[in-house]
């Protein structure tokens, strides 16, 4: 049992499951690899242990996201009163967890989360493990998400040795770091805006050992028109890449891979696909649109999708 990973969802396909495991196992099975989606944290206790009336009980969120030791819950405005309630059987249900905030919502360019201490240590910085990586993240200064976890991996498993990789919008740092991590032979420039971002970012850096990993605080606009052309370009800023996308390909080596996120709708995200194309014929160039794929989703009809696009 200890061989299975508990933060990924068992996949399924049409004759088998599959079970996400964290190191190679004989018992006779077939062993392929897949990304699985990330499993929420299953808190059925915390539900069975906190006190609101019974009529509220139906709203309680049935999941939250954990990062480091800190938890992050949603809670609709009918249980805010109860919210000292909630906090305290997070904490109880979860032993690794020592503080819980509210999150009200991601905000303004940094794309911050608005986060109330409710219950426990009143600390908003976590360290937070990913893929044998600690990642330091003040939730209150900076934006982090433990849900592009597999999605950090599928693109750094896509970088070779050598490459040159701009992440555009690189908040405190995890595409960058994993990539040194894993390729150390790549060198990654990551821009942000956001000082407490790049205060973090360095933090990682210094944490994980990574080398070849260069944070650069300011404005994309301003600080990428001086910067040699790469092999590789993240641009994850999912509210607006749009507004960025001519900015990056300016920024882009012939036959180089821009990782373009982007939240949609299924129809407007056919209709991105001929927006780019577009965008790239206007600069007399051509693309390869080698995948296009769901991230995760975002809203009930919008999700996070992802466009790998080679530029010709
Ligand atoms: C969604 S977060 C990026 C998260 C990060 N890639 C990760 O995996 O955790 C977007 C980041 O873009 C930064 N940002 C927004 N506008 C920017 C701009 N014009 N130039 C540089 N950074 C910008 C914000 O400060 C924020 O940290």
């Amino acid at each position: 049992m200890d061989n299975f990973r508990k933060d990924l969802i068992v996949a399924r396909d049409e004759e088998n499951l599959f079970f996400p495991i964290l190191k190679s196992v004989d018992l006779g099975y077939e062993i392929k690899e897949l990304d699985f989606e990330e499993a929420g944290v299953a808190i059925r206790s915390y539900i069975d242990l906190v006190d609101v009336p019974e009529d509220l009980e139906p709203l309680l969120p049935t999941s939250f996201d954990v990062i480091g030791e800190i938890a992050v819950i949603k809670i609709p405005d009918e249980l805010k009163e109860h919210s000292s309630a909630i906090g305290k059987a997070i904490l109880e249900a979860n032993k690794s967890v020592i503080t819980v905030v509210s999150d009200e919502g991601v905000m303004g360019d940094f794309r911050v989360r608005d986060v109330q201490v409710i219950t426990g240590e009143d600390s908003t910085k976590a360290y937070h493990k990913e893929f044998g990586m600690n990642f330091a993240v003040d939730l209150a200064k900076a934006y982090f998400s433990p849900r592009l976890a597999t999605e950090r991996q599928r693109v750094t498993r896509m970088v070779k040795e050598g490459e040159l990789i701009i992440d555009m919008f690189c908040g405190v740092g995890p595409f960058s770091v994993t990539i040194s991590k894993n390729v150390p032979g790549s060198k990654i420039f990551g821009i942000d805006s956001n000082p407490d971002a790049i205060k973090n970012f360095m933090e990682n850096i210094r944490m994980n050992k990574v080398k070849n990993v260069i944070p650069m605080e300011g404005d994309v606009r301003e600080l990428m028109s001086s910067m040699e052309p790469a092999d590789r370009i993240i641009m994850d800023l999912p509210q607006k890449s749009f507004e960025f996308f001519e900015l990056a390909l300016g920024s882009l080596k012939e036959g180089g891979t821009i990782h373009y996120y982007e939240i949609l709708t299924e129809v407007e995200a056919q209709e991105r696909e001929d927006d780019l194309i577009s965008i790239v014929q206007k600069q007399g160039r051509k693309m390869e649109l080698e995948e296009r794929r769901i991230v995760h989703g975002y809203s009930p009809t919008q999700n996070h999708y992802v466009f790998d696009i080679k530029v010709f």
